[in-house]
């Protein structure tokens, strides 16, 4: 009875030690030489829209070997506290690095607003950051503010979590990768802060949508055009939009409505008291929300702060027809088009699609995801595995995955709670179920048009 006993505590420390063993399940897999992350030049087009930006200001302090630096640091599960959540579960590529919750699942609950979108960071806005403009300054020190709204996520203890910049460091000193990518970018192995935040800043300066069908048919000499449809919606953009959306861009300090000290507007939607944006910290603002960028806007629903639309017909019905806060650039009750003005606009936006930035391999994750011992059923069918079960701190839900498909985890207690909602393209999420109260759960999990339940059992 003895020796069960023993052997059963060396199986469940094996198990446990396992489950908490460095979750990406190895080592990030990198090209021998750098991917160029490196951006030559403004495209004429933008260089010559006089919005204060000049291919000098911007994008020129980016460097390849920072930037892969930056993408590991970006995608790495073993930073946050929880070590099961980086800046890529929020942020993911094939929505331009927003996420396609309404709200995004961080460490202990939702996050309070919409996950914003990361593209063009770097050029098309200096000055502030976030929905409420939280981070802003007077100096468009591009590299350092941007920086200063990288440290946010990191300590936020909902997102990155981070509360002792140091414990990460010795975490990040201990494995075998970072002291070499450190010396690789920075000639030195030493990890420090700002030199986290400055790898990050490189990565994403980098997400630029430069190849879109827009900025093609926008270069001099180039044989793309617009079809009929996709001009009509520009021009009207050009009347109705530009004014504050600059150039697909949101760039607001010149050729907008200046509204110093910060580019926020009131854009007219029915008001919710719960968030006041910006009117949070600067009296005077209240209703008042950065003007995102509308590059690559197809793909990063649901839209707002909020996230109450879904589509962007939704979008172009409230500027047409549910206008309640009328402004000096959007009169009650809106714009009034016709159908065929909306397809145009909805048209015109998806000309802003960027394939390379949604796509290419230097953005995406570079954690190879634990391996699937799953491989007695048939490929195509998807199967689960959860561990530990009971389980009392973290359980590991481990499922198949080898083409990197989307997979949303769906946690619900008996009485139909939401518990925990995730999306991966890895093989495996954990979730942490301290805070749970002991019994039986359900784990839902799809993948394409599949979906599988398990049981989970929580002991405390
Ligand atoms: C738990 C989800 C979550 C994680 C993890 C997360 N973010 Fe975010 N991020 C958000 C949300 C939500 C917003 C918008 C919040 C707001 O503005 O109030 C945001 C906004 C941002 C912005 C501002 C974008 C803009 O247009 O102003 C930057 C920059 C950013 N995140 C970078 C990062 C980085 C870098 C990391 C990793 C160190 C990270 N985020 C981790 C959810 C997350
Ligand atoms: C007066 C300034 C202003 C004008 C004019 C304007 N917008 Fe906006 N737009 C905003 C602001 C501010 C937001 C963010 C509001 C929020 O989240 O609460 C926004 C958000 C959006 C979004 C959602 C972005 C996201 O990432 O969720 C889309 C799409 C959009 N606008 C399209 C348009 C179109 C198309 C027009 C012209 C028909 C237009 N806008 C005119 C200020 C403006």
């Amino acid at each position: 009875m003895k020796k069960y006993l023993i052997f059963t505590f060396i199986a469940l420390g094996v198990m446990l030690l396992s489950s908490l063993h460095y979750f990406n399940g190895g080592d990030p897999i990198l090209p021998a030489t750098p991917y160029s992350y490196e951006i030559d030049l403004l495209p004429d087009h933008l260089d010559s829209t006089n919005y204060g930006v000049t291919s000098d200001t911007i994008l020129s302090f980016v460097d390849d070997r920072i930037a892969t630096l930056g993408r590991v640091l970006f995608y790495d599960e073993l930073l946050s506290a929880t070590e099961d959540i980086s800046c890529g579960t929020c942020h993911l590529q094939q929505f331009s690095f927003a996420d396609s919750l309404t709200f995004s699942h961080g460490v202990n609950s939702s996050t309070a607003r919409n996950s914003l979108q990361l593209n063009d960071l770097g050029w098309s806005n200096q000055t502030t950051f976030f929905w409420d403009m939280k981070i802003s300054s007077p100096t468009p020190l591009l590299d350092t503010l941007l920086a200063s709204a990288i440290k946010l996520p990191l300590t936020d203890p909902n997102e990155i979590g981070v509360s002792d910049v140091n414990v990460m460091i010795q975490k990040m000193n201990s494995t075998t990768y970072y002291p070499g990518l450190f010396s690789d970018a920075f000639g030195s192995p030493t990890i420090t802060e700002p030199l986290i935040t400055e790898a990050l800043s490189n990565f994403i300066s980098s997400m630029v949508t430069f190849d879109s069908k827009f900025d093609q048919s926008s270069t001099l000499g180039s044989s793309v055009t617009l079809t009929t449809q996709e001009a009509n919606g520009k021009l009207l953009f050009e009347t109705d939009c530009q004014i504050c959306h600059a150039d697909g861009s949101n760039f607001f300090t010149d050729g907008g409505p200046t509204h110093a000290p910060l580019p926020v507007y009131d854009n007219g939607m029915e008001r919710d008291s719960s968030d006041l944006g910006a009117g949070e910290w600067l009296p005077g603002f209240e209703y008042q929300y950065k003007i995102p960028t509308l590059r690559n806007i197809e793909v990063t629903g649901p839209y707002m702060h909020d996230g109450r639309f879904t589509t962007l017909e939704e979008v172009i019905n409230h500027y047409s027809d549910s206008v309640i806060v009328a402004s000096q650039w959007i009169i009650s009750p809106g714009f009034g088009y016709t159908q065929t003005e909306k397809d145009e606009l909805v048209a015109f936006l998806k000309t802003l699609t960027s394939p390379n930035l949604l796509t290419h391999d230097k953005w995406s994750d570079p954690f190879p995801g634990l391996s699937t011992d799953l491989d007695d059923q048939d490929a195509s069918t998807l199967t689960v595995n959860v561990f530990p079960n009971p389980s009392s701190e973290v359980a590991t839900i481990q499922f198949k995955n080898e083409r990197r498909q989307m997979t949303y985890l769906k946690v619900f207690s008996t009485n139909g709670q939401l518990m925990a909602h995730r999306s991966t393209h890895k093989s495996a999420i954990r979730i942490t179920v301290t805070d749970y109260p002991a019994g039986t759960y359900m784990v839902k999990l799809s993948q394409e048009d599949q979906e599988i339940t398990k049981q989970l059992v929580v002991v405390h």
